[in-house]
């Protein structure tokens, strides 16, 4: 008879805590957490408590998510469908781990969440908290309720005296927005003709690369492990490190993505993305795997990240295959050290160097000049024939490959 909410202090999930109140007759517990949407959580202390809220429960994950979640994925080099980089996707485990903590703590024997029933979102939450606590209860008011629009929603926060900022809430932006350290993102509204560009206002984080400076900016990133741990030689924390990133590409027309994806609910969805240190992220681990990863171990690596992005996209994090898929990628990124070089231009990431203690590069061998003697011309002879053997049998028995 206790329910835990997760809460942003905004419109929607202020008229659910006192929809659970009235629907459920129940002791709602708050639960809002700081993952680096660059809005206060505070606020959610004072607007919960005006609804009679006694456990009220306000974190800063920030570093957790960086180093827990969003590091583990891009030592993978996670993509969806070629293009998004699961800024959204990458969160909801954590919340939904938290929800569950809570739950045990306080003694509550449900959760609810604020996603709509036709979204990704829910699925990640409860395929989460199943996974973590088998018997909890899961509440998802927008399956149950008739509140379907915002004029709905706003009066029934005059009929039950919720506190809302209402000039607020009115100029509030028109798209469904979801915004953490990873990413910001967009969806809904003018965004849902596919073939409608999104006007320049919409994008929060990054200038047009047109608005760029005509200047390039240089970063240098060192590699530990497959993970970022400095910036320039500056020694930085996950969460640094990724705000840091953020600020410098988006500041250079970075990270902007406009994509249709599939969701694993069925439909196909139009979302705009801002992704600036993610973006510069994945090209630099690239660089960094490119200088000190064995061919086949990365070409098993590139093998196994749709799968992996695939499990994270439909908020399978909390399941048995990702474990075993997080272990074979971390195993390999012992040898992942080293420093990139980057130039941001417009939008761009350009790559200018990279090196590494680790590094397999072997210039003696890989020299155009005459070479030290490890790799003898001579041995391509036999690799080569012996790689067409296959098929020069089957040609001389009248096969085609033509
Ligand atoms: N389509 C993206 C995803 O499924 C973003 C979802 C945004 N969620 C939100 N509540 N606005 O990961
Ligand atoms: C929602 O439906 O709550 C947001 C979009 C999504 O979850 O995919």
């Amino acid at each position: 008879n206790k329910v835990v909410l997760a809460y942003s202090g905004g419109l929607d999930t202020s008229v659910i805590v006192r929809w659970l109140q009235d629907t459920y007759n129940c002791e709602v517990v708050t639960f809002t957490a700081d993952i680096g949407q660059g809005e206060e959580v505070e606020p959610a202390r004072a607007k919960a408590e005006a609804m009679g809220v006694k456990e009220i429960y306000i974190d800063d994950l920030r570093e957790e998510f960086v180093r827990d979640y969003v590091f583990p994925m891009f030592r993978a080099n996670t993509v969806y469908e070629g293009e998004y980089l699961l800024g959204t996707s990458i969160a909801r485990p954590l919340i939904a781990k938290r929800l569950i903590e809570i739950a045990n703590e306080t003694g509550a024997d449900a959760i609810s969440h604020g996603a709509t029933g036709k979204g990704n979102d829910q699925v990640r939450f409860e395929l989460g908290a199943y996974a973590l606590k088998p018997g909890i209860q899961v509440i998802a008011p927008w399956r149950e309720w008739d509140l379907n629009s915002r004029e709905s929603l706003m009066e029934y926060c005059a009929e039950r005296d919720i506190p809302v900022d209402f000039a607020n809430a009115k100029k509030k932006s028109p798209y469904s927005m979801d915004a953490n350290l990873l990413h910001i993102s967009y969806e809904g509204d003018l965004l849902e003709d596919p073939w409608a560009e999104p006007e320049e206002e919409m994008w929060r984080w990054s200038v047009s690369p047109e608005a760029a400076p005509d200047q390039a900016t240089y970063i240098e990133l060192t590699f530990e492990k497959g993970d970022v741990v400095a910036i320039d030689g500056e020694a930085m924390s996950p969460a640094t490190v990724l705000e840091t990133l953020n600020k410098v590409g988006g500041a250079n027309g970075i990270g902007r993505d406009d994509i249709v994806e599939n969701r694993y609910v069925g439909m196909k969805s139009r979302g705009c993305y801002e992704t600036p240190g993610g973006t510069i992220l994945l090209k630099a681990h690239r660089a960094i795997e490119s200088l000190t990863l064995d061919r086949e171990a990365t070409h098993l690596k590139d093998e196994l990240m749709p799968r992996y992005a695939k499990l994270v996209y439909n908020g399978y994090w909390w399941s048995p295959e990702r474990k075993m898929l997080q272990a074979a990628i971390d195993d390999s990124q012992q040898v992942v050290n080293g420093v990139v070089r980057l130039k941001l231009y417009k939008g761009n990431v350009i790559v200018a160097g990279r090196k590494s203690e680790d590094s397999l590069f072997d210039e003696s061998i890989a020299t155009f000049e005459e070479d030290a003697g490890a790799y003898d011309q001579k041995d391509a002879e036999g690799f080569i024939k012996l790689n067409a053997l296959r098929m020069r049998i089957a040609a001389n028995k009248g096969r085609s490959f033509l």
